[in-house]
């Protein structure tokens, strides 16, 4: 009996987004949106604002780091704790804005299944870059 071989090395990797029907042009479409209402908002608009000096790379950046996440692309190659380090004081209070924000965004733009696969990924990193600052400033 020929017993069928499955090659790991070439197997492709399928992110967690897939089953729940996330594509680029979705991922593409929410940060758009996201990054708009950011700028747009009194208390975590100033910060992009004053860091941000080319709007279409940042974009473009953010959605290579969510199709990683979610499509498992790979694209992303970055180290957000560091970057978000160098930002200084970022609190408590600007993560949970910026939670608030990309879970209504999410949910309005996409179907529910994806939107609560996207804001449970966003929940956890938000988590773990609090943890890793927060030690970082010890
Ligand atoms: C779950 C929460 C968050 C996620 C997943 C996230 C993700 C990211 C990622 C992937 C980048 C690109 C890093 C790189 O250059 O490789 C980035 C950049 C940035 N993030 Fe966040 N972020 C979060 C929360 C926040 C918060 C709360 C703020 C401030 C209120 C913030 C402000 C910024 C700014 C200003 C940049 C651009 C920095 C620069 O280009 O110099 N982020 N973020």
């Amino acid at each position: 009996m020929e017993i069928p071989k499955f090659d790991v090395a070439v197997a492709p990797r399928v992110g967690p987004g897939v089953a729940a029907g996330v594509d680029e042009t979705m991922i593409r479409g929410l940060v758009e949106t996201f990054y708009e209402r950011v700028r747009a908002d009194p208390f975590i608009g100033p910060v992009f604002e004053a860091a941000v000096a080319d709007w279409d790379e940042h974009l473009a950046r953010l959605a290579d780091f969510w199709s990683s996440v979610l499509l498992a692309s790979g694209r992303y190659k970055g180290q957000p704790m560091a970057v978000h380090a160098r930002l200084g004081g970022l609190g408590a209070d600007h993560f949970a804005r910026w939670l608030e924000l990309f879970s209504d965004t999410a949910a309005e733009v996409w179907p529910g299944p994806a939107a609560d696969l996207a804001i449970a990924k966003a929940r956890q990193i938000g988590e773990s870059l609090q943890l890793g600052l927060a030690f970082a400033r010890r």
